[in-house]
């Protein structure tokens, strides 16, 4: 498996600008989002992602068994390039009867991305750490449109 690159995010010019949604008066009004094009929809199958930056900030997008999912590139350890990482069918020790465990199985309906830098492994689908939802991947923003997919930050 090769390290999926980082490519360049362009820039939704035609009405890509969306604004934060802020009360009158709050210091953040002025600030303001912006959109980038990811690709077609269909150019993103089942299971495979597109890291990109936009203007320096890098989100991954990826296709979870058909739903459209979308990460700061920022590990929640200590931010490493978690949306580059493998992905797994999350393992599972199973307990029998008698409570031994004798082999591992992959859980069918559940995709971990793990963290390249120490090996964190997060749900791709919720973005939570197995370990609890006080360590997980930060959401970005995703719009679908005209068939295209954008990232908005
Ligand atoms: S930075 Fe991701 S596991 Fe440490």
């Amino acid at each position: 498996m090769t390290n999926p690159r980082i490519k360049s995010g362009d820039e939704h010019e035609d009405g890509g600008v969306a604004h934060l949604d802020v009360g009158e008066g709050n210091p953040l009004r002025k600030r303001y989002m912006k959109s980038f094009v990811v690709g077609r929809v269909d150019e993103l199958a089942e299971g495979e992602r597109r890291v990109i930056s936009c203007n320096g900030t890098e989100v991954g997008v990826f296709n979870v068994d058909g739903q459209l999912v979308a990460w700061y590139n920022q590990c929640a350890h200590r931010g490493g390039p978690v949306c580059q990482g493998r992905i797994y069918r999350q393992v599972r020790e199973p307990v029998n009867e008698n409570g031994e465990t004798r082999t591992l199985q992959y859980d069918a309906k559940r995709k971990n991305i793990v963290c390249p830098w120490h090996g964190w492994e997060f749900d791709l689908r919720t973005g939570h750490h197995p370990g609890g939802e006080r360590f997980a991947l930060r959401r970005a923003k995703l719009e679908i449109a005209d068939g295209h997919i954008y990232v908005i930050v």
